[in-house]
């Protein structure tokens, strides 16, 4: 008999590693996997492309104006063989990764209009299950029963150097301190949002990795997954 297949929603807080467990994990158990971040981070680029958010402002109506002309895909890389994004059918996966995107995301993010628009495509992507999908909301709003939920945490001060060193080996001319305020402000602001604030589903298993190497973490998780197939 075909394994039942599940829903995997990974959320936490920023630069925790989400991304490559997930992607890791979908690729062990032949699932989808779905970046909601870069979904968000999308819109951003849109936004500032557009010149409705800048340091000094935000013209959310402008962006809820435009909100039917933004389309999003997810397109598999023959690279990479993973899913990158589409923002009105360019290929934006490199340029949402910098640290000036990271900057207004949450800002964007926090806007209900923008929530509502990119949880609805999510969840149609998840109909079919055998999807693992990362975010802030994805086990308390996108998929609410999800069969397994897993929220991922570490020190701000550990998920800033992880990150620094992953942006400075990009070749971005950034610091340890700008990136470690980028990922506290972002801390702030996704969990004091009015609207689908970031905070671990009742029923999610908390990960702290900030002692964990990558593939103590992946082996945790892969065996969480496994018993919670065999349960469904
Ligand atoms: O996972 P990430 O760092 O790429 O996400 C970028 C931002 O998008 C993050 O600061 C919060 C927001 N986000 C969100 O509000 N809900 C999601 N499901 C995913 C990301």
């Amino acid at each position: 008999m075909e394994a039942k297949k599940i829903i995997v929603a990974i959320d936490g807080h920023s630069s925790t590693g989400k991304s490559t467990v997930a992607k890791q994990l979908a690729k062990a158990l032949g699932y989808i996997y779905v970046d909601t971040g870069a979904m968000y981070r999308a819109v951003s680029l849109y936004a500032m492309r557009a010149g409705f958010i800048d340091e000094s402002h935000f013209d959310t109506e402008a962006l809820e104006n435009d909100l039917s002309k933004i389309n999003l895909k997810f397109e598999i890389s023959p690279k990479t063989g993973l899913a990158e994004v589409l923002l009105n059918g360019e290929n934006i996966e490199q340029e949402i990764r910098t640290l000036a995107v990271s900057r207004h995301v949450s800002k964007i993010a926090a806007v209900s209009s923008v929530r509502r628009k990119l949880v609805e495509q999510q969840q149609k992507m998840g109909v079919d299950k055998g999807i693992v999908m990362d975010g802030r909301d994805i086990g308390t709003v996108v998929f609410p029963k999800a069969e397994l939920k897993l929220f991922m945490t570490a020190t701000a001060k550990d998920r800033a150097e992880r990150r620094f060193i992953e942006l400075s080996d990009r070749g971005e001319d950034v610091t340890y301190e700008d990136v470690l305020k980028n990922v506290v402000n972002r801390d702030h602001i996704d969990s004091t949002r009015k609207d689908s604030p970031l905070r671990k589903a009742g029923d999610a298993i908390k990960i702290d990795n900030s002692n964990l190497t990558l593939e103590e973490q992946f082996d945790q998780i892969l065996q969480l997954a496994k018993i919670t197939i065999k349960k469904s």
